[in-house]
């Protein structure tokens, strides 16, 4: 079966061509990076006016690419939601309309899905079941994944998404946007005990995420310097920041596997795309007797590929939509 797979939940357009859940053929994505910069952050208005235009050439280079023609598809899938509304009509509409006027059956992916399966693109792949730490700028969540369509919330934010903080963090010391791949590149010059960050442990026991507290202590911080008129050590900033996001993800997320049993940890979304998270919860695995799967960078942060994976298993579990099935702006997953 060979499966064209949209994805247009954010500020990416992405597009990916899969013969089953075997090969993934093509995977393109095409970045709004450069409209968004100048603001500092998504606009949601002009990423829809981008998807439009980028649609139909992303889909096109994916078909192409893979050597393939419209009329060689059997299933056509797309993300449904979570996202900004505006942005995943586009992909979301194009998907079924594309599906109407060829007759190919059409499915809509929760986009959380996507992350918790996109392990499943790589060569070694975890058997169920697995504890899943998804963390991204919208969500950081933890599932207990029993298979591939089955996925149960153990914790997630009560306030900001981890990618969410470390954009914020960005944006206070000037350093750009998206603030995850430069505030951890920073990070890498600076001391991560130079500032004891708070970490929201919450109740004893709990998996559940609290990010504002130390998103406000790291604004405290700089202030401090700021008032002083004295220069903000970024990079000290930058790692002591990441630490505290760090070792909280990877302390509950273990937790999660010990209370469920599961001798298998993945994790998904952008900020998995994160060295230094990477090392330390792949080491901690390792301590702990647990085997870690981590998706390379590119099915970390948001792609097709991982939509087409999830909708060719809700395809095969007997899902597809309607032409008039809507897009939705939270998961009924999380
Ligand atoms: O999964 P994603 O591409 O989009 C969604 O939010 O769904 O994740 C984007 C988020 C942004 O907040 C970005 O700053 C963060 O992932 N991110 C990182 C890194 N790369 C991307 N955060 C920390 N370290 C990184 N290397």
């Amino acid at each position: 079966m060979l499966i064209l797979a949209i994805e247009s939940s954010c500020d990416d357009t992405a597009a990916a061509v899969l013969r089953d859940n075997t090969t993934l053929l093509a995977n393109v994505i095409s970045s709004q990076f450069d409209v968004h910069a100048q603001y500092g952050g998504i606009v949601p208005e002009l990423a829809s006016r981008c998807h439009i235009e980028a649609i139909w050439p992303v889909v096109n280079e994916a078909l192409v690419s893979a050597g393939i023609t419209l009329d060689d598809i059997d299933l056509i899938t797309a993300t449904q939601g979570p996202g900004l509304v505006g942005s995943l009509l586009v992909g979301f509409t194009f998907a079924k309309a594309m599906a109407l006027v060829n007759n190919i059956p059409c499915t809509g992916v929760d986009h959380m899905a996507g992350h918790l399966l996109a392990i499943g693109l790589e060569d070694r792949v975890p058997d169920f079941p697995y504890t899943a730490l998804v963390v991204s700028g919208g969500t950081t969540s933890i599932f207990s994944v029993t298979d591939n369509t089955t996925f149960t919330l153990q914790g997630r934010t009560r306030d900001d998404a981890a990618g969410e903080a470390f954009d914020k963090v960005a944006k206070l010391l000037d350093l750009g946007y998206p603030g995850g791949p430069v505030v951890s590149q920073r990070a890498e010059k600076g001391d991560p005990a130079a500032f004891a960050f708070p970490r929201a442990w919450l109740d004893k026991e709990s998996l559940d995420f609290s990010f504002s507290g130390l998103k406000t202590s790291v604004v405290n911080q700089v202030n401090r310097f700021r008032q002083k008129n004295e220069l903000v050590p970024v990079e000290d900033i930058c790692a002591s920041f990441q630490q505290a996001v760090i070792e909280v993800l990877v302390v509950k997320t273990l937790l999660s596997a010990k209370k469920s049993q599961h001798t298998r940890v993945v994790a998904g979304g952008g900020v998995a795309a994160n060295d230094a998270l990477r090392q330390h919860l792949s080491e901690q695995c390792r301590q702990q007797g647990l085997e870690c799967f981590l998706p390379s960078h590119v099915f970390c942060t948001d792609n097709a590929a991982m939509i087409g994976l999830a909708g060719y298993y809700q395809f095969q579990s007997g899902h597809t939509v309607s032409p008039d099935a809507d897009a939705y702006s939270r998961s009924p997953l999380n």
